[in-house]
């Protein structure tokens, strides 16, 4: 059975539809918002193979007109050149204000098409069908789009809202298992951050979710969805509260930026590594408890995720080094570092003014 949840936000609410075959149904789903209009589905190498053209298929009969377009797989792909390129093949189309672009892809496809509608004729209205978990429980909602500059992830972006979300549970049979644990981290983290029954129910029933198992998939991915879209209707621009899902992210950017962004580390493991530190360092600032941050390490190990540094490919982890990257981030303001930390599980909250000197001892501490 589909499940519904709307991410409130007045005039731009949306719903996200989450299930089995939503794809193969997309006539139906999509009707409201492509009935008569000017459709582009942007897929990338893979998701055009697997899902471009039946999607057009089914949808063709409902539209004016549907055209294909498709950018290389990868990170690669959110830069300002792809992003040039894109927005000169969209508008040799010949596009107006009514035409909709449709994102069939993970991540990458989901905030670079997303910064394409929001920059098209001044914005068009697009729709977000993520193909991998990851982007079903995070990226796809919420409305951040964006692509990456020379110097930093993201840097370039809008918040944009999609029309609607069709996260299909059928698409993740393609995946494969490391792809699954990425998307699962993100899944672990709205536990952690607010909700520690789901947290205990992930303990139990984890191991389905990775499976694909449809109850267990369904719910996992509607309970994360449901967290976000909360957040989001209270903070779309993360003025405050948002900033809660970023919890393991401090530390996880600044892996990734260490790694290069070169397949060696996928942001969901880097986000698995960053959540055991995040609970790691709460404990050590005397915020929390160390056998909350054992329990969620041992969860995330039986998961098969990395949870500690020493797992992170060799080499990543010079204190000095991955402090500095926290210190380019967007969101370090002023050379201000701030953290999500816990207090226990499922109780986070934002923490302001963290001396980059016991961020390095803390990191020295665990290498
Ligand atoms: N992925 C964090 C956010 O959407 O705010």
């Amino acid at each position: 059975m589909t499940k519904i949840v709307t991410v409130a936000l007045g005039a731009r609410s949306y719903d996200i539809k989450i299930g089995q075959g939503l794809l193969a149904n997309a006539q139906e789903h999509l009707s409201p918002f492509v009935k008569d209009r000017h459709v582009v589905i942007i897929a990338d190498a893979h998701t055009k193979e697997l899902y471009q053209s039946e999607l057009a298929h089914n949808i063709e009969p409902i539209c004016r007109r549907v055209d294909c377009l498709d950018v290389p797989a990868g990170e690669h792909s959110k830069s300002l050149s792809q992003f040039a390129e894109l927005m000169e093949d969209i508008l040799a189309l010949g596009v107006d204000r009514k035409t909709v672009l449709i994102a069939l892809g993970g991540g990458v496809i989901g905030d670079l098409v997303g910064y394409a509608a929001a920059s098209l004729l001044r914005g068009v209205d697009f729709i977000q069908i993520p193909t991998s978990l990851l982007a079903q429980v995070d990226s796809s909602v919420g409305g951040k789009t964006g692509i990456n500059a020379r110097v930093g992830k993201n840097l370039i972006g809008a918040f944009y809202q999609p029309k609607l979300v069709l996260a299909d549970s059928d698409v993740l049979r393609t995946l494969d298992e490391r792809q699954m644990r990425a998307g699962y981290a993100e899944i672990v983290k709205y536990g952690l951050l607010g909700d520690a029954s789901f947290f205990e129910w992930l303990e139990a029933h984890g191991e389905d979710v990775l499976n694909n198992e449809p109850e267990a998939i369904a719910h996992a991915v509607m309970t994360s969805c449901m967290a976000k879209a909360q957040i989001v209707s209270d903070d779309e621009t993360e003025a405050g509260k948002r900033a809660l899902l970023n919890l393991g992210h401090t530390f996880a950017h600044a892996f990734e930026a260490e790694a290069g962004y070169d397949g060696r580390l996928l942001h969901g493991e880097a986000v698995a590594v960053g959540l055991g530190l995040a609970f790691e360092f709460s404990a050590e600032l005397g915020r929390a408890n160390g056998q909350d941050a054992s329990r969620v390490k041992a969860h995330l190990a039986k998961m098969g995720l990395p949870c500690s540094i020493a797992d992170l490919p060799a080499g990543q982890a010079d204190a000095g080094r991955l402090v500095s990257h926290m210190m380019k981030d967007k969101k370090t303001n002023n050379g201000i570092l701030t953290f999500i930390l816990v207090t226990e599980i499922g109780k986070s909250e934002i923490v302001s003014h963290i001396d980059s000197n016991d961020v390095i001892r803390f990191l020295e501490s665990r290498n």
